[in-house]
């Protein structure tokens, strides 16, 4: 795997306007959860349009050891047979989960309901990241923590009850990937499971159950919360998935059209679900020049065929509340912001430390590195832009995160001097194509 090799660096340069239409690789989130629940039902579930990234690949693998028949047909076609809720077999070794914290804690709470021993390991970035959070509402629904590294990181090795037990549990800090662990666990517990959180996160997993014929109800909590109750041990049918373009990686070529002169391009059918459009509110607030060109349903999400042009940026306070609707789109706009009129702060960032990396960390230095001039002031990151040229000239250290990986890539496009990332294996683990995507544009980047 790309992590265990050597790193690759990679530059980006000074390139000529971007132009063409592209469609990016299906959403993260969707995938992961498509090998999930086709490891949950009873029957076949066919999936269109998967990320056939590594992360995927890995929670793939995993459905595999717990006793689903996996079959790749195709590009980004895929049959997932199960054995329904209740019908995991124990895997005969660890699961390794690589970068992918979203496969690891997902599928820790679906194995943590099951009476089943499980090993988590995975790669050198997924191992510093807290479990804990994970960990604390699997321990109210009666799972033992056999083993774990010190703060609940991985390598961890679970056992589940013989039947878990249904909790009311409010998430600590808004996460999607909490929430869905707790859900999911709640699939093997009679009776219902409750999860409320102060602010609405990404509700891919609540669509699912619902698709697949579990019995959910969401209702309002407070002025940004919502309250999910899902009624236990369901019999999941398999259902066909659509996978629609991942919003998180659209914003790589739709940053770099916005800064780089003269560009004009058009990003097909990108999910516009609200929990996930943070980035195009808060770009459209700055002056940026998107136009919807067509919406439409895609296997029960909203997509849009986006034109995006050049624009003149200004800079904004983009507000606490919206950080999980844009969570891995910061470090992208804090490249958009570099090239602004005026300051952005971006407040309420703390959980960008807890990330494939500490981006606020990665981001601060990386934009350093090109000089930019910011601060990270309490959780706010403020980056003041230059309203016109940015030096760049900088290396870049990625800390294994695609995510920084591919924003400062993107800042080269458009900076005086080419910017050097130490390594851009981990890309494979999101967007396999981003190299030959940007360059099918007119990017410079090798
Ligand atoms: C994800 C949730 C988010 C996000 C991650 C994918 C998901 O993480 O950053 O890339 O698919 O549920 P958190 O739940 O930790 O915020």
């Amino acid at each position: 795997m790309a992590h265990s090799a050597s790193p690759v660096p990679v530059t980006s340069s000074r390139s000529g306007p971007l132009s063409g239409r592209v469609r990016v690789p299906g959403d993260k989130s969707i995938s992961h959860r498509a090998m999930i629940f086709g490891l949950l039902a009873i029957g076949e579930t066919r999936v269109s349009g998967l990320l056939e990234g590594e992360d995927v690949m890995r929670t793939a693998q995993a459905a595999r050891a717990l006793g689903a028949i996996v079959h790749h047909d195709g590009p980004g076609a895929w049959r997932v047979r199960g054995g329904g809720v209740g019908g995991l077999r124990e895997p005969a070794g660890l699961l390794d989960f690589g970068n992918a914290g979203t496969g690891s804690r997902l599928m820790m709470g679906v194995c943590g309901a099951h009476p089943i021993t499980t090993t988590f390991d995975g790669d050198a970035s997924l191992r510093k990241r807290p479990m804990r959070r994970i960990l604390d509402p699997l321990e109210l629904m009666g799972t033992t923590i056999v083993s774990q590294e010190e703060g609940g990181r991985i390598p961890l090795t679970l056992r589940g009850p013989r039947e878990a037990v249904p909790i009311v549990y409010r998430t600590p800090v808004a996460s999607a990937q909490i929430k869905s662990a707790v859900l999911l666990a709640g699939l093997a517990a009679p009776g219902e499971t409750t999860v409320i959180e102060t602010e609405a996160t990404r509700d891919h997993t609540e669509k699912m159950l619902t698709h697949f014929g579990a019995e959910v109800v969401v209702s309002p909590d407070g002025v940004h919360g919502r309250r999910i109750v899902l009624k236990g041990q369901p019999e999941l049918q398999a259902a066909p998935i659509m996978v629609p373009s991942d919003p998180s990686s659209a914003a790589f070529p739709l940053v770099a059209a916005l800064i780089v002169p003269g560009s004009e391009i058009v990003l097909e059918s990108v999910m516009t679900n609200p929990l996930r459009s943070g980035l195009l509110t808060t770009l459209r607030e700055m002056g940026a020049d998107i136009v919807v060109e067509s919406e439409h349903n895609e296997g029960g999400e909203a997509v849009a065929t986006l034109r995006v042009r050049t624009s003149g940026l200004t800079g904004v306070t983009v507000p606490p509340e919206r950080a999980p609707s844009m969570i891995d789109e910061y470090p992208v706009l804090a490249v958009a912001a570099a090239f602004a009129t005026g300051t952005t702060r971006m407040r309420g960032l703390q959980e960008l430390r807890v990330k494939e990396s500490d981006r606020l960390a990665a981001v601060e230095a990386g934009l350093k590195a090109a000089g930019v001039t910011c601060a990270i002031e309490g959780d706010d990151l403020i980056v003041e832009g230059s309203g016109g040229e940015v030096a760049g000239g900088g290396e870049v250290a990625t800390h294994l995160d695609h995510r920084i990986a591919m924003s400062f890539l993107v800042m080269g496009l458009a900076t005086q001097r080419p910017m050097r990332v130490d390594d851009g294996a981990m890309i494979a683990t999101s967007f396999p194509s981003f190299l030959s995507l940007m360059n099918g544009l007119g990017g410079e980047i090798a």
